[in-house]
């Protein structure tokens, strides 16, 4: 229960930053009777940030608002996994009696496969923990996490980690050195159970084995066995179902990056580059495919859901 007087409306808002994640390996097990497909996936999280400010109400309604180029395709409402991790955390931890402001400034491509929408709930279970001074700890977070979503407990410790079960059960993995990524926006997203139902129809030809090559690679910081190592088998169903994303990916190669592949579910592609110039060049390229709404040229591996400092001498 929330233990101070912390929960009222004058209390200055807790502000949250937290990244978008890419999975570097995604190997995916048949369709099981939970409706869930097991997962051997290697995660990263990227310098592509959502801030999350929460503030308390004097009611216990929850309201959400969102800012940001895409803000427009992001529901206010129960249905957005942010509320939901309000929610979860007030009937699970906090009190009835108790709401929140929850702003979010949206920077994470809105249905990209990038998990923006955990990433959300991640900074939002953070931050009301700490607005409402919970007495939660990180396996408390990580459980909540996985109630909401397969991806959520990722967001919340960021970093490199290899993720089991839905992806939501996560050992840290050692990754030496800086990745250097351009990643390609689409202008309209895909939905995550579209492109697994798409993964059965086509015969699933995945398999959830743990990606020891790839792990090696990640901590030798040998980056060029790291990109042959990378891989998506959720690839060819959002290829089937995005067939203008092929040559995105063929750009990107072509333009000079060491290898390419769709974000989790896409319809994101990422590209890992040598360096930062070579990643201009490349995002140069992509910019001019009629299929690319953005790029970004980004660095991994950073870490996941963080306080803003800010925010922590405001609280003092
Ligand atoms: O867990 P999350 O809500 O992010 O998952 C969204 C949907 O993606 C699930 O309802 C399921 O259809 C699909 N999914 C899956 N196997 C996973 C993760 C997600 O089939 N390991």
């Amino acid at each position: 229960m929330a233990s101070n007087a912390r929960t009222t409306p004058e209390a200055p808002p807790v502000m949250v930053r937290v990244a978008a994640k890419l999975n570097l390996a995604l190997g995916v097990g048949p369709l099981g009777e939970d409706g869930y497909h097991p997962l051997a996936t290697v995660f990263e999280a990227v310098g592509i940030y959502d801030q999350i400010a929460v503030a308390s109400r004097s009611d216990e309604e929850i309201r959400i608002t969102v800012e940001g180029p895409q803000a427009d395709l992001v529901p206010l409402d129960s249905s957005n996994l942010a509320y939901r991790a309000a929610e979860l955390m007030r009937d699970r931890w906090a009190g009835a009696h108790l709401g929140a402001d929850i702003r979010i400034e949206k920077s994470i491509p809105v249905a990209g496969g990038m998990a923006g929408g955990s990433a959300d709930a991640a900074g939002t279970l953070l931050a009301c923990s700490v607005l409402w001074d919970l007495d939660t700890g990180p396996d408390d977070l990580q459980q909540l996490g996985a109630e909401l979503g397969s991806d959520v407990p990722f967001a919340l410790v960021g970093g490199v980690a290899l993720g089991r079960g839905r992806g939501d059960r996560l050992v840290p993995v050692i990754s030496r050195g800086t990745h250097h990524w351009v990643f390609a926006t689409s202008c309209q997203g895909l939905s995550t159970p579209q492109v697994y139902r798409r993964f059965d129809e086509l015969g699933g030809a995945g398999g959830n084995w743990v990606p020891t090559a790839l792990i090696a690679a990640l901590t030798s910081g040998d980056i060029d066995t790291v990109a042959g190592c990378l891989g998506n088998d959720l690839q060819d169903a959002a290829l089937d179902l995005r067939p203008d994303l092929a040559g995105v990916l063929e750009a990107g190669t072509e333009a000079g990056a060491l290898a390419g592949l769709v974000s989790g579910s896409g319809p994101t592609t990422a590209f890992l580059v040598s360096d930062e110039a070579t990643g201009r060049t490349v995002a140069k390229a992509l910019l001019e495919l009629s299929q690319v709404h953005d790029v970004r040229v980004v660095r991994g591996p950073v870490p996941g859901a963080q306080l803003l400092p800010g925010t922590l001498q405001a609280r003092m």
